[in-house]
């Protein structure tokens, strides 16, 4: 069978490009990372072709031998790494898992108690644009405008008040450490279940590096492809209680077949999570990011509670004269890929933002440790500083190029 190369040349070219931009550039989205060739060939395995809606030894359809072996391996492996007593893998992504857990335990219109999105918590948290906000009644803790803390006692304060069904324990731009034990004495004073989703934290969660949410928690979400570094995708690990009813929301309740080729894939990457060298992978994205936040702080620039426990420093550019989209555009433009993000209490629309996320695991799969973290702090401060002056941009971008060809990553998939 022919490959997408000479079958068709035009997917061709748009994957060749993507390589390139990936190769080439410094990918710093906190959300992204570098899967292993080993993860990527299992998504192109010839699992895709297999239904297998239901779960292992309870199929809805035949042939599922292998696929049953490939889930039970996935989930055997996410049991390992994570501690959890009973695991979930079948979510297509880390909205679907979450969405399992709210049609599994609350009824509409009952009240989620979620951080809220300009503070840095998730869509799927209650927001009004997502079903989790449209089907449900969402109340929204934050932080405090002096520390940029998580404000614990406004947790409790507003749990108290409108008794959740749910709280959730979660964020996608907030760069500390989080207390689970207190969420829980909360939740527990006012009657709610709790969730963490631990979509970007997870790799550092499996590496020991982050507070442990499992022992504190009835659902812990994940995705399988930021800082945990495998295929898209999902996963739920539960109590061994919640899981009959979570098992049946994810399936029929709203997902079909689940990919198989993902999952097989998750496996992997548990495999590798499991294996020594990712703990070395995790600190070092760890020693990664607090090198950055000094830099840019020596630089003259602010990071959202000065410094970070996590891999993504939260650049905060109010005082500086820039927005978080001229920001973005600059350090593109010097091929450095990142996001403009809003920050807490944020004066610029979400459109503009005043912050930027930055985030270290892809660059640290790359290879690249202080020395190269030092060069990128000095390209990211220059660019943004000259985010009008092409010439600069256009000599950072130079720069970054050269750096990346120091440290290749897909290079073979281009033979
Ligand atoms: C905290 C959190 N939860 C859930 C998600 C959703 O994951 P997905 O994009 O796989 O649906 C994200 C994605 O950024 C996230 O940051």
């Amino acid at each position: 069978m022919e490959s997408y190369k000479t079958q068709d040349p035009e997917v061709y070219s748009i994957i060749k490009d993507e390589i390139l931009r990936q190769e080439n550039e410094l990918q710093m989205i906190a959300s992204e990372n570098y899967a292993s060739r080993a993860v990527m060939d299992a998504v192109g395995s010839v699992l895709t072709n297999k239904y297998a809606e239901g779960y292992p030894n309870k199929r809805y359809y035949g042939g599922c031998k292998h696929v049953d072996e490939a889930e039970e391996l996935a989930i055997l492996r996410a049991k390992k790494l994570f501690g959890a007593e009973s695991v979930n893998v079948q979510p297509h992504s880390g909205a679907q898992a979450n969405m399992a857990v709210f049609l599994g335990f609350l009824n509409p219109g009952d009240t989620v108690l979620g951080m809220s999105l300009d503070h840095g918590g998730h869509l799927s948290h209650g927001s009004k644009v997502n079903f989790s906000g449209r089907i449900y009644s969402s109340v929204f803790y934050g932080v405090r405008e002096e520390t940029f803390l998580i404000d614990y006692d406004q947790v409790e304060e507003l749990a108290l008040k409108h008794k959740p069904k749910l709280i959730i324990a979660g964020w996608s731009s907030y760069p500390r450490d989080l207390d689970y034990k207190r969420f829980r004495e909360i939740a527990d004073k006012s009657g709610s279940l709790l969730l963490a989703d631990i979509a970007h934290p997870s790799g550092l969660i499996a590496a020991g590096l982050y507070s442990d949410p499992i022992p504190h928690c009835d659902f812990v979400t994940s995705t399988t492809h930021k800082t945990l570094r495998g295929p898209r995708g999902g996963i739920i690990m539960m109590k061994e209680e919640h899981s009959k009813i979570i098992n049946s929301r994810v399936f029929p309740g709203t997902q079909g077949g689940p990919l198989m080729n993902s999952i097989v894939a998750k496996a992997i990457a548990f495999k590798e999570a499991l294996d020594d060298s990712f703990k070395d992978y995790q600190k070092q994205v760890l020693i990664n990011s607090r090198r950055l936040a000094e830099i840019l702080m020596k630089n003259g620039f602010n990071c959202i509670t000065g410094g970070t426990d996590t891999h993504l420093v939260l650049l905060d550019l109010r005082d500086s004269g820039f927005t978080g989209k001229d920001a973005e555009k600059a350090l593109s433009d010097a091929g450095i890929t990142t996001n403009k993000n809003a920050i807490p209490f944020d004066p610029q629309p979400p459109a503009i933002a005043s912050g930027v996320r930055i985030g270290t695991p892809g660059v640290t799969t790359r290879g690249m440790k202080e020395e190269e973290i030092d060069i990128i702090g000095e390209l990211i401060v220059e660019a943004i500083k000259n985010g009008e002056n092409q010439e600069v941009l256009i000599s950072c971008k130079k720069r970054v190029n050269d750096l990346c060809s120091r440290f290749p990553i897909y290079k073979d998939l281009l033979i």
